[in-house]
């Protein structure tokens, strides 16, 4: 089939990929014209194992092809895949800018039956506002359907999850849109589940913040072990062999970041409350997450007891790994933090110093984790990379000034730690100190 995406961004770029690797052609609209000039140079302007390799195999053979002009997307696809932006705006709402302006530029560029699929992330009823804004703007009797096809990649695995996913939910409200919907999804080995538009507008945000909510009662559960003398990763374990629990998303850390969880939360508590329905489950997903960190801050404060002028290593920057995404990264909040109260940090990551030296100049990047540990008063780990899984925790003494960690995922090896006579403070955990 011929589609259309538009917008080349993290959603955007998997999805045009991979409905190639599926036997679809494929015309990607990107506005942004650095990120534009940079795909027909070959590269992607975001970190996404994988992608470069399949965009790159697929753009030789003539199945991707980019444009800066939103109208030939729109004549080209069967069906038109929205993948821009979705914003939260400053009272957390999500700004739907980007979605109208999309819909006007369809309905002034239509002029044959076109599939207009919501694949960003919007709040039930969006379809009928695009479907109202088109009618509106669209020249003569031009017919078309609006259908929502949410995505559940996940950044870092983005790829994978999108070849292989665990189910595909399209909303449709006609039986020409269901059709095409199976057509496009005719080669993925999955469940396709079919609904009404606002029900699969409302999966997605669901979804999105009924993980969220699994994360921060693991947060919460955490803050109990540490009150209780109870250990975290056990209780989550033992409570994660009940299939109906399952061990996925019980990590216990500094709060999850990203750029969907905190905003769909707060955009599904939004929606739930303009429709009558107080939404307190949800309220207290984000507020429990946002004093997470604070918990961890204040953990690091006690201990450092002054930290004007102490040098502080940093592990971890993106807000999960094997991506270079920093939005919402718990670690950029916890800088912050650290520079307003003085600290002088040497930090490092595998991939996302680039994008944070554009925020933060004035920090020092480490060349690899050790570098960031020479000469600091204490490491914190931020992000649970591999490399820093499997550091040489001999060595990370050697370095540091004190040999202490605060591990904000759980993620260094206690055993080694404790063997070493470090300190150790992780999440939900009793603390390692020498000697006791
Ligand atoms: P992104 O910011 O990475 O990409 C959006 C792209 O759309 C940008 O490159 C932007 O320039 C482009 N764009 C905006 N308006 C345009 C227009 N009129 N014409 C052409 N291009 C335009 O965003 P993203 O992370 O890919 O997220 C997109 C949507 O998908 C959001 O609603 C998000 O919530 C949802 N989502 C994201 C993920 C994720 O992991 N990032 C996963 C599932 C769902
Ligand atoms: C998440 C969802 O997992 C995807 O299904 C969804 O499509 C996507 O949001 C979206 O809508 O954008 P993503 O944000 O890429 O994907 O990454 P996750 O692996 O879900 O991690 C999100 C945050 O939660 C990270 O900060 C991570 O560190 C944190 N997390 C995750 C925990 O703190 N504990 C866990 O057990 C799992």
């Amino acid at each position: 089939m011929k589609l259309s995406v538009i917008g080349a961004g993290h959603v955007g770029l998997v999805t045009a990929a991979c409905f190639a690797e599926k036997g679809h052609e494929i015309l990607v609209a990107e506005h942004n014209v650095e990120r534009l000039a940079g795909l027909n140079r070959g590269e992607i302007w975001f970190y996404e194992p994988g992608l470069k390799e399949l965009l790159h195999k697929h753009v030789a053979a003539k199945r991707v092809r980019f444009t800066s002009k939103t109208e030939e997307a729109v004549d080209f696809g069967q069906a038109i895949f929205i993948c821009v932006h979705t914003p939260p705006d400053p009272q957390g709402r999500p700004d739907m800018t980007y979605v109208e302006a999309v819909a006007r530029t369809i309905a002034e560029n239509l002029k044959d039956y076109r599939l207009v699929v919501e694949k960003s992330t919007v709040p039930i009823k969006t379809a009928e506002r695009i479907k109202r804004t088109i009618g509106r703007y669209v020249k003569g009797d031009v017919h078309f359907d609006v259908a929502s096809n949410p995505e559940f990649l996940r950044e870092g695995s983005a790829v994978e999850d999108t070849l292989k996913p665990d189910r595909v939910v399209c909303g449709v409200d006609s039986a020409k849109a269901e059709s095409l919907m199976r057509e496009v999804y005719k080669g993925f080995d999955c469940p396709i589940v079919v609904t009404s538009v606002g029900s699969s507008e409302l999966i997605k945000h669901a979804s999105n913040s009924f993980l969220a909510l699994k994360i921060t009662f693991a947060n919460w559960l955490a803050r109990l072990c540490e009150a209780s003398g109870a250990d975290v990763e056990q209780v989550v374990h033992g409570m994660g062999l009940d299939h109906r629990i399952s061990h996925h998303f019980l990590g216990a850390g500094i709060g999850y970041g990203g750029s969907c969880f905190p905003k769909d939360v707060d955009a599904l508590a939004h929606i739930s409350e303009e429709l009558g329905v107080a939404a307190p489950i949800i309220r207290v997903i984000s507020e429990t997450n946002k004093s997470q960190l604070e918990r961890f801050y204040a953990t690091i404060e006690r201990e450092l007891w002054v930290l004007n002028e102490k040098t502080l290593a940093i592990w971890g920057l993106a807000f999960k790994p094997n991506t270079d995404d920093l939005r919402e990264a718990p670690a950029l909040r916890l800088i912050d933090m650290l520079k307003k109260a003085g600290a002088k940090l040497r930090v490092h990551d595998p991939v996302a110093m680039p994008n944070t030296r554009k925020v933060h100049p004035d920090l020092y990047y480490a060349n690899d984790p050790i570098d960031a540990c020479n000469g600091a008063d204490a490491l914190i780990v931020c992000t649970e990379w591999a490399p820093y899984k499997q550091a040489d925790l001999a060595k990370v003494k050697a370095t540091l000034k004190v040999p202490m960690i605060f591990d904000g995922r759980n993620c260094i090896d206690r055993k080694r730690a404790g063997e070493l006579g470090m300190t150790l403070f992780g999440i939900g955990k009793a603390p390692i100190k020498p000697g006791e």
